[in-house]
């Protein structure tokens, strides 16, 4: 992308002078200047000029041009939103000078290169207009300008920092973020729709997808992993949107969960076994839940020795062992060519010999053929449901192999789930914030035209804390019919696991 697209600079630098000279490191040179010579007309080099003679101070506020303020910056009533106005001009015009100033073909993939020759003529425009600021303030609009050039615009800080997991701009005027499971709203704006729609295109272009009103969605991953979702006018009435759930570098583990209270350590080594006796385990929640979390962690219990195939739109699974093949689902291309579904990949993964395989999502007729996969020796295999609770999880899948497309009577399609699932871990998104494991619940098979769920685990609510929810999972007591199966393949689980001497355990 050229540094114009790339900043979207086409009105902003009108009127910047042209003044720099030719250099090596990636300055402008007057001869070359392309398309930006063009776009040089107008009125911003007065404005420019005058601009060296106000402001001098360290205030930002002090930097600000009186002729363009608004009537209530001009009486200098010094309020949060009069600073921040303040900022964003003085950032967008020392930017235009300082765009005007870098060559259009610098290539941007070089970025440490890049980075030095901005802070190199972030530092000569500064003192060109004569501009004083303090250390902190020449960090902030520095920072500011090199994620405008380098980076993801204002939403940059928000990605580095690693107590945001999740941030959701909803349209220019307002972006939230998911700190601690918890949802507040920051003070980062854009400019404009425009100023989002760039951000957007500067991750998506890059992945050879669009986003345009012809095709208003696009699903993406950032080159760190975090998986994106931007959805544009007209879908979108409140601007162009972007949700990014950030890649957490170091996934959570099976201790980690335990520590945020969504699972005890009993749990986990019933888990453990469940995966090492090669149980169909679904996990499934809310969205936001932590399925694929969870996920995550029952994968590692997958031991080193077996093949482990996964299969996800957006690669978020982190596995360690050695022997995994990771594949992605792919979308049809402009002219609608190309796709290739995850029920493309679970047909396709069952060539691949593997010993287990995970898929991130069942979202529609894949899941007939990952039950069947289930059903004929994959068994071992893992996958997450979005759903309410146990029960819902098996009308989910139902419906899910309906949307397959065969004609197949109910009976048997429930009769697939039946023999195919063997566990159902449930998993719910406190009001908190918290995530727990709601039920962990067994499947037994068909009684009638029902299928027979037993609960082996429960979440109990005891109450509330300061907004905290209070409560733990406990055993129901009674005793799964697959652990007989498990001491067929030598896996032991103490004995009060779960619950009969359930007080002494816990
Ligand atoms: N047990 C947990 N405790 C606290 N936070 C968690 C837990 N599990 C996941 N999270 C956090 O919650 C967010 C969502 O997690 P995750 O992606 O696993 O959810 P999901 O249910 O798969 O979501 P989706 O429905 O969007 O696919 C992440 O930021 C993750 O770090
Ligand atoms: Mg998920």
């Amino acid at each position: 992308m050229s540094l114009l697209k790339r900043l979207g600079t086409t009105q902003d630098l009108s009127g910047t002078e042209q003044k720099s000279p030719p250099t090596k490191d990636g300055k402008r040179n007057p001869d070359t200047t392309g398309g930006l010579g063009k776009q040089s007309q107008g009125t911003g080099a007065t404005r420019d000029t005058e601009e060296e003679s106000s402001g001098r101070s360290g205030e930002l506020g002090a930097l600000r041009r009186p002729t363009i303020g608004t009537q209530q910056q001009q009486q200098g009533t010094g309020t949060t939103q009069q600073k921040s106005d303040n900022f964003n001009e003085l950032k967008s015009r020392i930017q235009n000078r300082l765009i005007s100033e870098l060559d259009p073909r610098m290539d941007l993939g070089n970025q440490e290169e890049v980075r030095r020759t901005v802070e190199e003529t972030f530092t000569s425009v500064l003192e060109a207009e004569s501009i004083v600021l303090t250390r902190v303030e020449r960090m902030r609009l520095f920072e500011a300008i090199s994620a405008e050039i380098l980076g993801y615009g204002p939403i940059e800080p928000l990605l580095k920092d690693e107590s945001v997991s999740e941030i959701m701009v909803n349209g220019p005027r307002q972006t939230y973020v998911e700190r601690a499971g918890r949802l507040e709203r920051t003070d980062v704006t854009f400019q404009d729709d425009d100023h989002v729609m760039r951000v957007i295109d500067r991750i998506v272009s890059p992945l050879g997808r669009r986003i345009d009103e012809s095709s208003p969605m696009v699903d993406a991953r950032l080159p760190d992993g975090s998986r994106i979702n931007a959805v544009i006018p007209p879908i979108s009435l409140v601007g162009p949107t972007l949700t990014i759930r950030k890649f957490a570098k170091d996934p959570l583990t099976s201790d980690d969960l335990v520590r945020f209270g969504t699972l005890t350590p009993e749990i986990v080594t019933f888990l453990k076994a469940c995966v090492e006796g090669r149980l169909n385990i679904v996990v499934s929640g809310g969205t936001g839940s932590g399925k694929t979390t969870t996920l995550n962690v029952l994968s590692s219990f997958i031991p080193h020795d077996e093949r482990i195939v996964t299969i996800e739109n957006a690669a978020e699974l982190q596995l360690h062992q050695d022997h995994v093949v990771t594949l992605e689902s792919r979308p049809p291309n402009i002219e609608g060519r190309g796709e290739v579904s995850i029920q493309d990949l679970v047909v396709n993964s069952l060539r691949m010999r593997p010993d287990r395989v995970v898929v991130g999502e069942c979202r529609a007729g894949e899941t007939l053929d990952m039950l069947q996969a289930m059903n004929t020796g994959h068994d071992g295999s893992l996958t997450t449901v979005h759903s309410n609770g146990p029960r819902d999880t098996l009308s989910r899948l139902e419906t899910m192999c309906l949307m397959a497309g065969y004609d197949l009577p109910i009976r048997a399609i429930r009769e697939q789930i039946a023999s195919a699932v063997d566990l159902i871990l449930h998993q719910s998104r406190m009001k908190d914030g918290s995530r727990r494991v709601t039920y962990i619940t067994e499947v037994q098979g068909m009684e009638g035209d029902v299928i027979v769920l037993q609960d082996v685990f429960t979440f109990e609510q005891t109450g509330q804390e300061n907004g905290k929810v209070i409560g733990a999972i406990k055993p129901t007591g009674i005793r799964p019919k697959f652990v007989e199966v498990f001491e067929s393949q030598s896996i032991y689980l103490p004995p009060n696991i779960f619950g009969t001497s359930y007080e002494r355990m816990f």
